[in-house]
Formats: C-alpha cells, structure tokens, sequence
C-alpha cells in the first residue's frame, strides 16, 4: 500500500501493521506529510473549528524528589536555584489570568512534599471559590487513589500526567530505579476511573527512543484515548546526564501531532512550550498540523528561569499580558482564533 493509502487505513482503523506504521514514521516524503496534516486539520476543524483553548500554567514549586535523568529540576540538580511560591502568590497569577481571558488553570510543579494532600486540596478550593466558572488541572505527578480523590473532590478537574513512553524498557533507560512504569500507568488509569479529564503524553526524540518504541506509544494513545495529550520534543539540559543528547525534531514532532488528531479525533491537544523552543515557529505550525491548545506561562516573571526543564526555554522575561498578547498574534497568523472557554473535552 502507498502511503497516501496508509493514511487513509489509519483515518478508518485507527492502527497500522508494524511495517505500515514504521514506513509512515520514516517518510520524509512532502507530499503524504502535507496529507497527513491536511487530514488532522479537517478533523479537528470538523470537531472545534477554528478555536484554540488556552490554559494558564502556573509552575508553583520546582522543587522535585525524583531523580528522572533527562529533567532539568531533577533531585540531584544542585545548580537549580529552588523556589516555591505562596498561596497569595498563586492567587494572585489566577486573578491575572481571569482578567486576561484564562478559565483554566493548570497547577504545575515538582513532585513537593512540601506541599501535602491538605495544602492543595485548600488551594484548589481557593481557586474554584474565586471563580466557579473555571477549570483547574493539576500537574503534580504521581500520587495515591486517595490524594488524587481528596483533590477531585476539592474540585479540581483535569490532571496531566504524561505516560513519557508507553515501553517498560525505555522507561527504564530514562528514570532511576525507584521510579516504575507499572505505577505511572497505574496512575493514569487511577485518574481516569475517579472521574479527571486526562492528560498522558511522551518527549518527541528522547534519549534511546525507538520507532519501536514510538509505535508503542502511539498503540497506547489510541487505546487509552486521552482527553489531553502532551507532545513535545525532548530538549537538552545542560545539568543532566543527557546534556550531551541530541534534541527531538520538529519535523518529527508535528508528524506525531498529525497522527495522534487522527487517533484520538477529539483529543485536546497542546502545541507546547518545548515546540515553540526548538523553532520561533513551533507552536504556530503546531497549530497546522492539528494542536487546538496553547498553555502560556502565568508564573511571575522572577521565578520563570528557575522553572528549567530543558535550555533555552521560551517566554522567559515577558509578563503574562504580554505574553497572550503575541500568542493571540501567532494563533492568528495561523488561520485560529483564541476563545474565553474552559474549553472542556466534548465527552466532560
Ligand atoms: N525536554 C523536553 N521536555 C521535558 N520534560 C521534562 N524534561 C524535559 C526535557 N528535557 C517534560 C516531561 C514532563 C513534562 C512536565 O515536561 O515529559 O512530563
Ligand atoms: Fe510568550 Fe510570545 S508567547 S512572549
């Protein structure tokens, strides 16, 4: 089968053969890439039109207890310069995100233990008391049924925990031993049976990634159909044993973007930080090929730097007025228009 043809079986059947999937992971072919994107734009203008949600990421600890290799607030970073912020300081990023159009925001941070079940069940309470018309989600990592059910009944509504690769093996060659991948699957399955709009996701090119690996995951997006998927590419830290790693493409990532909207047609789907970060235009061509999402940072300016996943981040000095101010002018220069909405998943 060409694969034009491919394409088409994908749209139809939601899976490919091995061999299939791994010639439609290797072309380089500009023809099927401009039906593949062609094909994941008609689908999601078909279910969202032109609307792209944002959410407000407020990144409020970088203090983490894991040690995962390729992350540039792992555990064992002793250059990363810790901060947490304050409640005050926490409310204070949703008022102004209220103001600027925001109606969800994402709690995004370290696995603190500082911050215990009680401190964010009475943060979320805070938020959803401040404004009932909005969405939180949480980004805190993996927890016990029984937290992430404290927190669901506080209110919070969606959780983004991104599986990082749907293979046991390249898990390991990506965590240290304490960390499993049986229980970080476990946890997504835990957050979806408590009721959360659910977010997994994957690095796009990370350390010892596979073809093999990567049609793994994309077998375990389309059965599991998550709400949310996070997609992005893998980026260097200079602290990490991977500093030396090449980073993932664009070309690659925008692929994988195309193919996870024909997937999982409804899916919520971010164009991301780290795409912006490896191309001034990452985000913006992410748009094209099928992201309806865009997550800017609402995190105090002083405390952005120290929130370092990977080099080279984007957005770093830009308050967050600003900053929705030049997406709202990238979304548009990609045919998109950016909408005051939770922007919930259809089935929530
Ligand atoms: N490059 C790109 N993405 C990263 N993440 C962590 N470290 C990096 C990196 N070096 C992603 C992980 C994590 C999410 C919060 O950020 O996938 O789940
Ligand atoms: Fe943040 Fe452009 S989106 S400065």
């Amino acid at each position: 089968m060409d694969l034009i043809g491919i394409i088409d079986k994908l749209k139809k059947e939601r899976d490919l053969s091995d061999s299939e999937w791994k010639a439609l992971l290797e072309t380089e072919d500009a023809e099927v890439f401009s039906y593949l994107s062609s094909c994941a734009r008609e689908i999601r203008e078909s279910i969202y039109g032109k609307a792209v949600f944002i959410r407000g990421l407020i990144e409020f600890t970088n203090y983490c207890k894991n040690g995962c290799y390729y992350c540039g607030i792992n555990c064992k970073n002793t250059n990363a310069d810790r901060y947490r912020l304050t409640d005050e300081q926490i409310l204070a990023c949703v008022r102004e995100g209220y103001e600027l159009g925001f109606r969800t925001f994402v709690l995004q941070g370290g696995e603190d233990p500082y911050f215990t079940d009680d401190k964010i069940v009475s943060l979320v309470r805070a938020i959803k008391e401040m404004h009932p018309d909005c969405a939180v989600t949480l980004s805190i990592g993996e927890k016990s049924e029984e937290s992430y059910r404290a927190y669901f009944e506080a209110g919070a509504d969606r959780y983004l925990l991104r599986h990082e690769t749907a293979s046991p093996e390249h898990y390991k060659k990506l965590h240290p031993e304490n960390l499993s991948w049986d229980n970080r699957m476990n946890c997504l399955k835990t957050l979806r049976k408590i009721g959360y709009q659910v977010g997994c996701g994957l690095m796009v090119g990370s350390p010892y990634q596979t073809m093999d690996d990567l049609i793994a995951d994309l077998r375990f997006i389309s059965g599991f159909k998550p709400d949310m998927c996070g997609i992005g590419p893998f980026i260097p830290h200079k602290d990490t044993i991977f500093k030396d790693e090449p980073a993932g493409t664009l070309q690659m990532t925008l692929k994988l973007l195309s193919i996870i909207r024909i997937l999982v047609p409804d899916v919520l789907l971010p164009a991301t930080t780290a795409l912006g970060t490896i191309d001034p235009t990452g985000r913006e061509q992410g748009l094209k090929h099928g992201a309806n999402v865009v997550m800017p940072n609402l995190s105090p300016t002083n405390v952005r730097e120290k929130y370092s996943l990977y080099d080279g981040k984007i957005c770093m000095d830009s308050e967050s007025a600003e900053c929705i101010k030049c997406l709202a002018a990238r979304v548009a220069t990609a045919g998109y228009e950016i909408v005051v909405d939770r922007g919930d998943h259809k089935n929530a």
